[in-house]
C-alpha cells in the first residue's frame, strides 16, 4: 500500500496500526525462527566448537534485535519518565558509533565530529542512545542502495545553554510531500517488516520530553538533515565507582538465593550464576524464599529476585527479609515498567537493580557490588 495516497488522518492511523501489528509480528517471527533454528544447530553441533559458536552468536544477535524492537514500542507507549542523570553526550555518541559499526552497509562512510571536551545534559542514557541510533539507522537505511556519507556532529552553543546535534546524510532525501508526516507514529515508507514508523516518533517524544526541539529538512536527491537542540546542564557527570573485578568473589563461592516464578528464567539464572562461580539455591516465590532464609539465616550471602511475581512481589520480599536478616544484600531484577521508584526500592532494602534484559556482565557487576558492600560493612 502506498502510505502517501491516503490523507484521511484517522482512517490512515487505523490502517497503519493494522500494518504495524503485522510488521511487528513479521519481525518477531523472523527473529524467533532465527533463535529456534540456531538453537537446534547449536544442540546438534555442540561437539563442533566453531559451528556452535556461530549458532550462539546468531542467537544473541537475534535476541538483541528483538530487544530493540520491544524497546522502541515501549518507549513510544511509555508515560512515566525514566531515571536520568548527568551524561556526557560526547562519550555516549562515541559508544553509539561503535555499536552502529555492524549496521554500516558497504559503500557507506560514517563521520562523527565530536567536541574536545565534555558536553553534558541531564537525561536517561538509553533514551539518548535510542535517539541517536534511530536517526543514524534511518540515514544508513537511505544510503544502503547507492552508498554515501552519514555525518553526525555535536556542538555546544558558545554560551553553553544548549547543545546542537546534527545527523545528516547525502542519500535520496525526503520528498516535500511527506516531510510533514515523518514524525507521525506509524508513518513509514518502508515495507512491512523493514520499518515500523516508530523511529522518528520516538525521537520526537524523547527530544520534547527533555525540553528540546527537532527540525528536519531535506533536498530530495541531495541530502537530509535532522537538527536537534537540547538544554545543556552545568554539572559534570558523577564519577562511576570502579566496579570490583567479578573474579574477586568467584573464588569464595558465595551462596546466592535466586527467586523467580518463571521456570525458564530460573534455569537461565542458575546457569549464569554457576558459570560465574556462585553456589545457587532457588525459590519459586517469595514465600518459599522467606522460608529458606528463616531456616538458614546465615547460609545465604545474597538474594537475587525477580520483581514481578504473583503472591509476593520482589520489593515486598525485600521488605519482609529486612525484618529477618537486615544485612542480607538484595538485588532486584526488573523490567523498566515498575510502579515503584528507585528511591523507594532502596528504602525497602534493595541494593542493586538490574534491568531486564541484562547482559551477564551487568549482573556480574551488580553481584560483586552488592557483595563487596556487605563485606566492607556499609
Ligand atoms: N535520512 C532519511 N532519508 C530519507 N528518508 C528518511 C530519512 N529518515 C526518515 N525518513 C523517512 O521517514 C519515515 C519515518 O521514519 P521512522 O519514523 O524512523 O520510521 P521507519 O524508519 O520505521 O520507516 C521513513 O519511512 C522514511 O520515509
Ligand atoms: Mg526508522
Amino acid at each position: 500500500m502506498d502510505p502517501l495516497s491516503d490523507h484521511e488522518v484517522s482512517q490512515d492511523k487505523l490502517i497503519t496500526l493494522g500494518e504495524l501489528s503485522r510488521g511487528i509480528a513479521h519481525d518477531l517471527k523472523n527473529l524467533l525462527t532465527g533463535i529456534h533454528g540456531n538453537s537446534e544447530l547449536a544442540l546438534r553441533g555442540y561437539k563442533n566448537e566453531k559451528a556452535t559458536k556461530k549458532a550462539l552468536t546468531n542467537i544473541m544477535l537475534a535476541a538483541r534485535s528483538a530487544q530493540d524492537l520491544v524497546e522502541q514500542i515501549s518507549s513510544y507507549s511509555r508515560n512515566e519518565t525514566l531515571p536520568d542523570k548527568v551524561i556526557d553526550l560526547r562519550q555516549l555518541l562515541s559508544k553509539t558509533e561503535k555499536l552502529l559499526a555492524d549496521a554500516v552497509p558497504p559503500g557507506v562512510n560514517v563521520d562523527f565530529q565530536l567536541p574536545e571536551s565534555a558536553v553534558c545534559v541531564r537525561a536517561n542514557p538509553s533514551q539518548m542512545h535510542q535517539l541517536a541510533s534511530n536517526l543514524c539507522l534511518n540515514s544508513l537505511h537511505s544510503l544502503a542502495r547507492d552508498g554515501g556519507l552519514l555525518s553526525v556532529k555535536l556542538s555546544p552553543k558558545a554560551d553553553s545553554s544548549e547543545v546542537v546535534l546534527t545527523v545528516s546524510d547525502d542519500g535520496p532525501g525526503i520528498p516535500e510531500k511527506i516531510l510533514p508526516r515523518i514524525f507521525d507514529p506509524y508513518f513509514t515508507t518502508k515495507e512491512i517488516g523493514v520499518g515500523t514508523g516508530l523511529g522518528l516518533a520516538v525521537v520526537h517524544k524523547i527530544v520534547t520530553d527533555y525540553g528540546g526541539s527537532i527540525t528536519a529538512s531535506s533536498t530530495p536527491g541531495q541530502s537530509t538533515d535532522f537538527v536537534i537542540h537540547l538544554p545543556m546542564c552545568a554539572e559534570q557527570p558523577e564519577e562511576e565507582e570502579p566496579a570490583p573485578e567479578p573474579e574477586d568473589f568467584v573464588a569464595e563461592k558465595k551462596a546466592i538465593l535466586l527467586v523467580d516464578d518463571e521456570p525458564i528464567m530460573r534455569g537461565l539464572g542458575m546457569d549464569i550464576l554457576h558459570t560465574l562461580g556462585y553456589r545457587v539455591s532457588v525459590a519459586e516465590n517469595g514465600r518459599e524464599a522467606l522460608a529458606l532464609v528463616q531456616k538458614n539465616p546465615d547460609y545465604f550471602d545474597l538474594v537475587l529476585s525477580d520483581s514481578k511475581m504473583p503472591e509476593m512481589t520482589g520489593p515486598e520480599l525485600a521488605e519482609q527479609l529486612q525484618s529477618i536478616k537486615p544485612d542480607l544484600p538484595f538485588i532486584l531484577v526488573t523490567a523498566f515498567n515498575d510502579a515503584v521508584t528507585e528511591a523507594k526500592l532502596k528504602q525497602l532494602g534493595v541494593q542493586e537493580i538490574v534491568h531486564k534484559p541484562f547482559l551477564i556482565e551487568n549482573l556480574s557487576r551488580a553481584l560483586s557490588n552488592a557483595l563487596s558492600k556487605k563485606s566492607s560493612g556499609n
